[in-house]
């Protein structure tokens, strides 16, 4: 059995920032209210000519780079979102065009849980030997599906993406376990009811406001906290770790109170919580593997750290996975690592050499040239 070790990772957040005090001015709302409920200060927004797929190409070429690993090297592309570019193509085989890979991709649905199952799921296609190289994003806008008049969605949300490099290892790294979780009867806490073919875009999707996402708070905020704990517990159990194991609990960006409950149920002190929600909110799918790349990129994970990854989302669904980290450092270093010593003794030699015959080479000219002077 292969591991899918994580090589790989990059970040794509907009630049535009709408701060809570940017908000106050468009709805009826405060930087009090969305802090002390949330947690939430600021949230970057996708400008024009900005999608998903752009968005997801720059994390995506960020995490290639930093593995090493060429496009055409990739053998799946694997994208978790809920905001394509288009209903059709899938955003997954424009983002394999535009960086020139040459491989299977697909776009998995399954709200904000989606990045969880997605590593899940290329974890599988390298288990088993099929696939050695994929990489998996999760990328979302969910600023274009926000009623920007609807004070209880429009402070939550925010755009970006994240994307890592995952590549087949025997050393057991990466997904080590892994619960994926659905309760469809919750569906309607967390929807978008117009676009799709239970009521296609019309007139009347437009007039009734049918785009935008419709949330129940409160519900959604009960499942979180009936579910966030658990599901780290099992994945946790069916590693064969413990609690204490975990260096870094990475826990869905949406919402401060609802981290505090599950680290409470846990036990974990919040030093072990990683949260960046205060400068991204909530970004969906892309929230996890965000705050993954941040944390390495903050040294909140050292090499062969191990991390507990744990979502939520529309659905409703939930996943945690416990995954081990490699060696973090660049792909360059590992490259440089990997030559024999006696091989980088013999390189290092015969640069020595050569520096020296050139220097004995430009040694006359130089003379002559001092003589020429005088
Ligand atoms: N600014 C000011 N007041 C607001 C507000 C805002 N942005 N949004 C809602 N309110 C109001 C409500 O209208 C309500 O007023 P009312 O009592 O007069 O009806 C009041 O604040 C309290 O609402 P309530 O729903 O009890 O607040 P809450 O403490 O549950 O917090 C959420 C609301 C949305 C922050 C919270 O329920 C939550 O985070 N839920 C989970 C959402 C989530 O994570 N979604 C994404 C899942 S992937």
């Amino acid at each position: 059995m292969k591991y899918g070790r994580i090589a790989g990772w990059g970040k794509y957040a907009p630049p535009k920032v709408l701060t809570n005090f940017d908000l106050e001015k468009m709805v009826h709302t405060s930087d009090e209210w969305i802090v002390t409920r949330t947690g939430i200060r600021e949230r970057r927004i996708a400008g024009e000519g900005e999608t998903t797929l752009t968005m997801s190409v720059a994390a995506a070429r960020q995490a290639l780079e930093r593995a090493g690993v060429r496009p055409s090297d990739l053998d799946l592309i694997l994208v978790a979102t809920s905001s394509p570019d288009y209903l059709l193509p899938p955003v997954s085989s424009m983002i394999q065009d535009r960086l020139g890979a040459r491989c299977g991709a697909f776009t998995l649905v399954a709200g904000c849980t989606g990045f969880v199952y997605g590593l899940a799921t290329a974890q599988q296609f390298i288990a088993s030997g099929a696939y050695r190289t994929i990489l998996v994003i999760g990328a979302e806008i969910i600023s274009r599906n926000i009623d920007w008049t609807d004070r209880n969605t429009c402070v939550l949300f925010g755009d970006g993406a994240g994307a890592v490099v995952l590549q087949a290892s025997d050393a057991p790294t990466g997904v080590l376990s892994f619960v994926l979780g659905s309760d469809g009867a919750g569906a309607k806490h967390l929807m978008v009811p117009g676009g799709g073919v239970a009521m296609p875009f019309s007139q009347r999707v437009v007039d009734e406001g049918a785009q935008y996402i419709r949330m129940n708070g409160r519900e959604v905020f009960k499942f979180a906290t009936r579910v966030l704990a658990q599901a780290a517990i099992e994945a946790v159990e069916q590693s064969g770790l413990t609690l204490n194991d975990v260096d870094l609990l990475i826990p869905h960006q949406a919402n401060m109170r609802i981290i505090e409950v599950a680290a409470r149920q846990l036990g974990m002190p919040m030093d072990k919580v990683f949260v960046n929600l205060d400068r991204y909110g909530n970004t969906s799918a892309a929230s996890i593997p965000i705050a993954l790349v941040e944390a390495i990129q903050q040294g909140r994970c050292a090499d062969n750290s191990t991390v507990l990854l744990v979502g939520f989302g529309a659905g409703l669904t939930w996943a945690s996975a416990v995954v081990k980290l490699g060696t973090l450092e660049p792909a360059r270093y590992a490259l440089w690592r990997s030559i024999p010593i006696r091989a980088k003794a013999r390189a290092r030699a015969a640069v020595g050499a050569l520096s020296m015959r050139v220097g004995a080479m430009l040694l006359p000219l130089a003379q002559r040239a001092r003589v020429t002077r005088r």
